[in-house]
Parts: C-alpha cells; sequence; structure tokens
C-alpha cells in the first residue's frame, strides 16, 4: 500500500475522472450482505446508488428537515442544563465546589444527539436516546421477543473487531475466524455486529411497515422508495437494508467525532472560544436554540468547525483506492497496476508548506487568506471526487446549529489545564472521552 500526501496525488487518485476503484478492502468491510453506497465497488452500481441518494441530500430537502435536527438539540440543551452551574458561580466557594465536581462526558451526549438526529432524518424514528440518556434500543415485536442492544456500543465493538484484521486481505477470513477461536473478546466483538445488524434490520422493517400502512413519511428512505415524481421505485429489501445501515452509521458517528474535537479545541484555546461566543451571541439573542437561517453563513463558527476537521479529521486513515490494471502515473511516476494507494487526510491536513503551523487550532486560517485556493485542495476530511462524502451538507447544518446553541448557552471547563484528549484510532479516530463541567450563562431563556 502506498502512502501520498500531496495534494496532486489526491487529484490524480480521488479526482473526479481518474480511473482508480475503491480497495477490494471495501468488500471486506461489508461483510456478506448487499453492498450499501460507501463499499460498493463497482463504479456504474455505485453512480445507480448516488443518483438515488443525491436527491435526498440536497441542501433544499435538508433544510426542511432543519427541525429534525433543532428537536434533537433542545433535547440536548435540556440535559446539560440539568448538569451545568451558573456560570457566575464559577468561583470555587465551597458550597459550589461539591457540585462542580461532576463532569459529564460530552462524546457520549453528541454520539446521542447525532444518532437520534440522523436516525429521524433517515427514518423518521425518534428514538430518544437523548431524552432516555442511554443507547438502549428494543428490537423485535412487542411481546416476548422484544429485546434491547446498545446501538451505539455495538456500532463500536463491531467496528473494532474489523479494524483488527481488515489489513491482511486475503488472509482476513482465516484471521477472523483464527483470532474469534482464540479470544473471548473477538467474538463477543463478532455478536456485537450481529447486534447491531439486528437493530438496523428491527429499524428498516418497521419503517418499510409504516409505509405500507400509508403514513406518508418525509425522509431518507421516502426518496429511496420513491422517485422525485412520487413513482415507486424497483428496489430490493436488502439494498434498502444495507442503505439504511450506512446511513445511520457513517451519518451518526463521524459527526459526533467531530462535535467531541470541536469542542476540545475550543475549551483549549479561550481566545477562540470567546471570539466566536461574540459572534453567534449577535446573530442568536434571544433564541435558545439557533434558527439554522442564522448562523449557516457566520464565517468564523464554520471556520472553527474546518479547523478542527483540519487537525481531527474523522477519518483520518488513507481511504484505499487501488491503480488500474494497466498501471498510471502519481505525482509524474509509474505506479504498475492493481496496487493500493491513498492520501491519508490526517497527513495532508498536516503538510506545513500549505498549513503553516499545523499543529495549532488557527480557525484564523480559513479568514482572509489569500492562500485559501490551496487549503481547500488539501483538505480532505469529506474525502474528494466522485466517491466524497454526501453527507458533508446535514454534518454542516447539525454542527453549526448545536455548537451556535451551546457556546451562546453555556461555558465549558476540562478537569485540569493541562488535560489531553486522546483518541483510539480504528476506520474512525474515536475520542476515548470528553469530560466537561458545565457553566450555563444568564441568557434569560
Ligand atoms: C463530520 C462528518 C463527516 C465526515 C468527516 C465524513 C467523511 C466521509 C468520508 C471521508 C467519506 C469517503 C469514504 C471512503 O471513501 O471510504 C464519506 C462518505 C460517505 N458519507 Fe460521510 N462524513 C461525515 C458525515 C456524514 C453524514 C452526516 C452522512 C449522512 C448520512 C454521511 C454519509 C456518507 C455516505 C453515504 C458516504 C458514501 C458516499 C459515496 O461513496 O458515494 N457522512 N464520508
Amino acid at each position: 500500500m502506498l502512502s501520498f500526501r500531496d495534494t496532486q496525488a489526491i487529484k490524480e487518485i480521488y479526482g473526479f475522472g481518474a480511473s482508480f476503484q475503491k480497495h477490494e478492502m471495501y468488500k471486506l468491510q461489508n461483510g456478506e450482505g448487499h453492498m450499501n453506497i460507501l463499499n460498493v465497488i463497482d463504479r456504474d452500481a455505485h453512480n445507480r446508488k448516488r443518483r438515488i441518494l443525491s436527491h435526498a441530500f440536497s441542501t433544499k430537502n435538508l433544510e426542511n428537515w432543519e427541525s429534525k435536527i433543532t428537536e434533537k438539540v433542545e433535547m440536548l440543551v435540556d440535559q446539560f442544563d440539568r448538569y451545568a452551574l451558573r456560570a457566575s458561580n464559577k468561583d470555587n466557594t465551597s458550597k459550589t465546589r461539591q457540585i462542580t465536581a461532576v463532569f459529564v462526558d460530552a462524546k457520549v451526549w453528541f454520539n446521542y444527539f447525532t444518532v437520534d438526529a440522523i436516525a429521524d432524518i433517515a427514518l423518521s424514528e425518534k428514538l430518544g436516546l437523548t431524552k432516555s440518556g442511554s443507547d438502549l434500543v428494543k428490537v423485535g415485536d412487542s411481546g416476548e421477543d422484544t429485546r434491547a442492544y446498545r446501538f451505539i456500543e455495538d456500532m463500536h465493538e463491531a467496528g473494532r473487531m474489523k479494524t483488527k484484521v481488515i489489513g491482511t486481505l486475503e488472509w482476513f477470513d482465516f484471521t477472523q475466524g483464527l483470532y474469534t477461536f482464540l479470544s473471548a473478546r473477538a467474538r463477543e466483538r463478532l455478536e456485537s455486529g450481529r447486534k447491531f445488524g439486528q437493530i438496523i434490520s428491527h429499524l428498516a422493517g418497521r419503517r418499510m411497515q409504516r409505509e405500507g400502512d400509508g403514513e406518508g413519511l418525509d425522509d431518507f428512505f421516502s426518496c429511496l422508495l420513491k422517485d422525485k415524481a412520487g413513482k415507486n421505485r424497483v428496489i430490493e429489501v436488502d439494498e434498502l437494508r444495507a442503505e439504511a445501515n450506512i446511513l445511520l452509521d457513517a451519518g451518526s458517528e463521524t459527526t459526533a467525532i467531530a462535535l467531541t474535537h470541536l469542542l476540545y479545541y475550543l475549551i483549549k484555546t479561550p481566545a477562540c472560544y470567546a471570539k466566536l461566543h461574540e459572534e453567534v451571541s449577535a446573530a442568536i439573542s434571544g433564541d435558545k436554540i439557533a434558527p439554522y437561517s442564522k448562523v449557516k453563513n457566520l464565517p468564523y463558527l464554520k471556520a472553527c468547525i474546518e479547523e478542527s476537521l483540519r487537525l481531527s479529521p474523522p477519518l483520518p486513515r488513507g481511504l484505499e483506492r487501488i491503480t488500474p490494471p494497466e498501471g498510471a502515473k502519481i505525482m509524474g511516476e509509474f505506479i504498475p497496476g492493481n496496487v493500493g494507494v491513498s492520501v491519508p487526510a490526517y497527513v495532508a491536513h498536516r503538510d506545513p508548506r500549505t498549513f503553516p503551523n499545523p499543529e495549532a487550532f488557527m480557525p484564523e486560517r480559513w479568514l482572509n487568506n489569500g492562500n485559501i485556493a490551496k487549503m481547500r485542495e488539501a483538505f480532505i476530511p469529506f474525502s474528494a471526487g466522485g466517491r466524497a462524502c454526501i453527507g458533508r451538507n446535514i454534518t454542516m447544518i447539525e454542527q453549526q446549529i448545536l455548537m451556535a446553541t451551546l457556546v451562546n448557552r453555556f461555558e465549558f471547563a476540562l478537569p485540569s489545564l493541562d488535560w489531553k484528549l486522546e483518541n483510539e484510532e480504528a476506520f474512525n479516530l474515536w475520542p476515548v472521552e470528553l469530560p466537561v463541567r458545565i457553566y450555563q450563562r444568564d441568557v434569560g431563556i
């Protein structure tokens, strides 16, 4: 596997018109089931899926679903209110000291929030994880058959299992078999993957049932079932399940990771937090939850989100592509056919030629910068070209609304000034935890 970091390699490997396909590794990631839009390798099959889904992901559609997001933001704010102290009590009087010992793991709450939001956007499903403060989801019909599985935990465990053995490629089945034979933990992880699959099947099944009942729901699934003119599509149930799976997985995990890093960087750089607060409070004063129309064009908010994605891209590793059988040139050098190649976002985002002082969180670099076109070419948290993320508009809407709301209403503190966030690297860059103390400002709403 060859790894590059240059902008030219990004264009040549991932750009529109590039002849590189996704690597066979994607098939291993997918397992036995129907291939989904992210894992499918065949170009024509992908084009068909992308055409169907791009209507669902249009900004106009997404803005119509704003209430599906703001409802969950309000749930999260209500939970944070429960744990918050008044910002004016930030001094360490003996009365407050005991209560301020309460730390809230913001990462967990962001995960509940993003799962709730995408379940509603994709399937009109009100899971209510943010309200209940738990990731348990009931599976099965009512009565004795009902079981409850852990949405986030099971999804993570399944991801951990695959990450451990995916790189062994043609040895994958053998290593996975050996690993599960030798390790009880591996068997549990494999079982978690099955449980997550059952959650998805249950939710997709329920959504189809509601379609049959004529509820007339408005969500991603309706775009999969019917075309723009309202005509039924011919689409297999297994394919619907596969797309539901990737939408709920890719649509929740990545945004929760991004929100966690963003809040962390903002707390770590109080000057940025203060500047962002100045911008959002002027834009949304009087609103408990930030309306999208008031925050979508805030330059500093967008710069903070992008700077955090630059430093901690939720998919940091090289997304594997394969050279065409006849070989191809990358950066002027001939690479033979069928060789794995990639540009890891983590590395591209730290090239000091494009991002001077690369380890520093500096949202300002995205504003009034003559170098911006070059920076954008090297900025690949969503990858690039025809296989780039289809959900980037959704994540931007979610992050803009939630972060503007939180920064306007709260201040946060980490356990200590030198506390550092740690990540676990699987396919995604998972923050281990983000323990914060929450202080509520006197916003009067
Ligand atoms: C900060 C948030 C997000 C990041 C950093 C991110 C990143 C990415 C990246 C790097 C890819 C390319 C994967 C590859 O080539 O293997 C991708 C694809 C994809 N993402 Fe996202 N994503 C985010 C949010 C979302 C959301 C909210 C959704 C909504 C459901 C979503 C759905 C998808 C889908 C369906 C694909 C496959 C696209 C295709 O192959 O045509 N993503 N994402």
